[in-house]
């Protein structure tokens, strides 16, 4: 069964409500959700192994741990996904950026893949997919079904908003990927939109509406 992470912490509680709010603009908006995935980056990256290293201070030789090298690949889904890279690249900035294009068609609420390009040693990297939004799941169930597709074993997935319907749906999907939530909320309403959720999360990072 899968990991699922739900943050409390106040920081990421605060700024996720104000990123709700539909007077906050979209530098805000962005703003906001670029700290946010930083902070959650913080916890996503927590199992990441170490190794014993010697380095010498002005002191000493001494042995000490360092990261042991497993490769990170972030895959945001686009467009939303794209505003969540930024704060993982800032904590990992040696990890290798994929990117899978995918829209829900607006009469049906299913996804539509576009694109999809990966790193080229993808399978031997811990994959953390983002998305700011799982409302029906969809989105995410299709690009993991994608990565998986290119061998790779090691998932994770880490959006903002998760309404219980994707939640439930992505988890039997795929059992096997860790699940990171930095708010959860009630309900999907008759658009499959996340209530109350913050509207349109492409739109309000990019304008374009
Ligand atoms: C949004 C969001 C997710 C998807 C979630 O993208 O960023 O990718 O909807 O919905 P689901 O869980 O029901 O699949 P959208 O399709 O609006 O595309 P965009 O990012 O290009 O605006
Ligand atoms: N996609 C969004 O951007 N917002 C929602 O509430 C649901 C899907």
């Amino acid at each position: 069964m899968s990991k699922i992470v739900i943050f409390d912490h106040p920081l990421i509680t605060h700024k996720v409500s104000m990123m709700r709010d539909k007077n906050t603009p979209s530098k805000d908006f962005r703003e906001l959700l670029d700290e946010i995935s930083l902070l959650m980056g913080y916890e996503v990256t927590r199992d990441l192994p170490l190794e014993e290293v010697e380095i010498e201070t002005p002191i000493c030789k001494t042995k000490q741990k360092m990261l042991a090298g497993r490769q990170i690949g972030v895959v945001p889904i686009l467009r939303a996904g794209l505003g969540m890279v930024d704060g993982i690249l800032k904590l990992v900035p040696a990890a290798k950026v994929g990117h899978i294009g995918c829209y829900r068609d607006p009469e049906t609420a299913t996804p539509v893949e576009y694109y999809c390009k990966l790193p080229v040693d993808a399978e031997q990297r811990e994959i953390i997919v983002v998305d700011p939004m799982l409302a029906t799941g969809g989105s995410a169930i299709m690009a993991i079904n994608f990565i998986k597709a290119k061998g790779v074993k090691n998932i994770k997935f880490m959006c903002l908003i998760a309404a219980p319907e994707g939640l439930k749906a992505l988890s039997e999907a795929h059992p096997d990927v860790d699940i990171y939530i930095a708010a959860m909320d009630d309900h999907l309403n008759e658009h499959k939109y996340i209530v109350p959720g913050l509207g349109d999360a492409g739109d309000r990072i990019f304008g374009t509406k």
